[in-house]
């Protein structure tokens, strides 16, 4: 006998397979238990509800052993099948403390080793021509300024390609980690990022063909800002006026976070705000 049920353990059934699935684990944490128990029961209602067959299940398994097996150090296919399924996303939105900027898709060409650059830094390759002017401030969910506040900041050329794709410029081009002022402002000169395609030739892209969808992202810089004492975020800025904004392959674009470049002194600047919340503001969910 099982411990929840007075059938034999072994008297499986369709119509028991899921409670005896989900009273065979003992989670350390209530958390742990409610997550494994919700997993488990949505697997089986997809699979009782769709009538799955053993060849669309083990498709299905495949496909998961693909993604496995196309990832590496350098690549996380399964991060790129959260992020096509909106899944990041939805995790963005809804772990996100109320007031505090929207948080998008950390993607998977988040590289933690960036260059610390100072104040005013520029991250171009070769500095030709003004360049794009980053301006930025980091403050609190009451608009006051955040002391030791820190940025990462990573992007693409205008071609598209991080500088760790691109063998034609330094891997440290196009992203920095900067410390912001007493006063929470930072600011670097770069040019504006261009749209590029997620990695389609692995299972997801065989998915987004089956489903006739594009695999574009709109043009977008990624920051990581973060400060003691409060809430990190990752987020994406996007570029106004790109054609992908509506079409995002994983749904990262959010209209607070699209800006424009503007004129300022005969150069193109974007200005930027960040807000965090405090680590003490309760999550709604808890
Ligand atoms: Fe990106």
């Amino acid at each position: 006998m099982d411990r929840q049920s007075q059938t034999p353990a072994y008297d499986i059934s369709p119509a028991n397979v899921t409670e005896k699935v989900i009273a065979s684990f003992v989670m350390k944490t209530p958390r742990q238990q409610q997550l494994l128990n919700s997993l488990v029961g949505h697997l089986h209602s997809f699979a009782r509800e769709n009538q799955l067959t053993h060849a669309e299940w083990a498709e299905a398994i495949g496909f998961l052993f693909r993604c496995g097996e196309i990832s590496s150090d350098k690549r996380d296919e399964f991060m790129l099948l959260s992020d096509v399924l909106g899944l990041s996303s939805l995790v963005d939105m809804t772990d996100a403390p109320q007031g505090a900027t929207e948080g998008s898709v950390l993607g998977p060409f988040y590289a933690s080793d960036s260059p610390q650059v100072p104040l005013g830094g520029d991250l171009r390759p070769t500095a030709d021509g003004t360049g794009q002017l980053v301006l930025g401030r980091v403050v609190d969910v009451d608009g006051a300024p955040v002391p030791g506040a820190a940025i990462d900041m990573w992007q693409t050329a205008e071609n598209g390609l991080y500088a760790t794709q691109d063998d034609a410029v330094p891997d440290n081009a196009f992203r920095c980690k900067m410390r912001c002022a007493d006063d929470g402002t930072f600011s670097f000169t770069t040019v504006l990022p261009g749209p590029y395609m997620v990695p389609d030739d692995g299972p997801v892209g065989e998915l987004l063909r089956a489903g006739g969808r594009t695999a574009w992202r709109p043009a977008h810089f990624h920051f990581l800002v973060m400060a003691p004492g409060h809430r990190s975020v990752t987020t994406e800025i996007f570029v106004a006026g790109d054609r992908y904004l509506g079409s995002d392959a994983v749904f990262g674009v959010r209209k607070s976070l699209i800006v424009a470049a503007e004129q300022k002194d005969g150069r193109p600047v974007i200005d930027l705000t960040f807000r965090l919340a405090r680590n003490d503001v309760p999550l709604a969910a808890e």
